[in-house]
This record gives C-alpha cells, structure tokens and sequence, in this order.
C-alpha cells in the first residue's frame, strides 16, 4: 500500500474538553504520523467553505456555527493507506454505529459534534490540505 497523506479535523467538542493529546494517542498507535499541524478558530464563511458540498443538508448552519465555535486542531496525516486508515481509526459519522475502541465511539457527544473529520478520498484529501497549509508547512 502506497505512504499518502490525509486531511484531519480535532472538532471544537474535542478541543474544548482537552482531547487533543487523547485523539493524536490513537492516530499515533495506528501508524499514522502527524506531519502538519495547527490550532486555529475558523470563521463561520471558513467553515462553510469548507463544508460546501453539504451547503444542501438541513445540517449545515448548524455545522458551520458549530465548526466556529470554539478553536479546531487542523492536521495532515501521513501513513500508508492513511486516507482508509483515518477513517477507521476515527468510526462511523454517528457515534451511536461506530466500532469499539474507535475516536468517535470514545469520545464523540453525538453525529454533529462527533470529535473529528477525516478526508474520505485522495481528492478530496489534496483539496481540503491546500485549505489549511502551504507547501511550506508540510515537513513530513
Ligand atoms: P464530517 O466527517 O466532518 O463531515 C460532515 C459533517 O456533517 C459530519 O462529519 C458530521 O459532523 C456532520 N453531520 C452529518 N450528519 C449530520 C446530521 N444528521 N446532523 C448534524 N450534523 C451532521
């Protein structure tokens, strides 16, 4: 399987209940390495650009307002298959079908404010770093 990198969200829940450290623990233990991170408070027209392709779903203010809330912790992850690996580390979007042991299982308070978000292809992996980091940030 080939190394790659994916796009990670620590959520506002997370970060405001000190689960940074928890979070990063279970990526480490997976085999993903963080290569680029950052904690920073998005605006809520940030996160609705960031969350476009939901702008249809009866959800999305509530995302967005959500998503500015409170400082997120944006990160890339490098590992192989890392875009797969997330993915499973993190669980199920609703905390209620994720796996035992998974970040959403543990941690995540309900499907809207569910800990964390992980790129779901390699597309939309490269298009949502590029949101987040330049060139320059990413040391590997
Ligand atoms: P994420 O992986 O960040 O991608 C889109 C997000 O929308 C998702 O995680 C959830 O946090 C959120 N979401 C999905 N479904 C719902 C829902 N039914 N109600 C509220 N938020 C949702």
């Amino acid at each position: 399987m080939a190394l790659e990198r994916t796009f990670s969200i620590i959520k506002p829940d997370a970060t405001r209940r000190n689960l940074t450290g928890a979070i990063n623990a279970k990526f480490e233990a997976a085999g993903l390495r963080v290569v680029a991170q950052k904690r920073i408070q998005l605006s809520k027209a940030q996160a609705g650009e960031f969350y476009k392709v939901h702008a249809e779903r009866p959800f999305y203010d509530e995302l967005c307002e959500f998503m500015a809330s409170e400082p997120i912790v944006a990160q890339v992850l490098e590992g192989e298959g890392a875009i797969a690996k997330n993915r499973e580390v993190m669980g199920a979007t609703n905390p209620a079908d994720a796996a035992e042991g998974t970040i959403r299982a543990e941690f995540a308070e309900s499907v809207g404010e569910n800990s964390v978000h992980g790129s779901d292809a390699p597309e939309t992996a490269a298009v949502e770093i590029a949101y987040f980091f330049s060139g320059l940030e990413l040391v590997g």
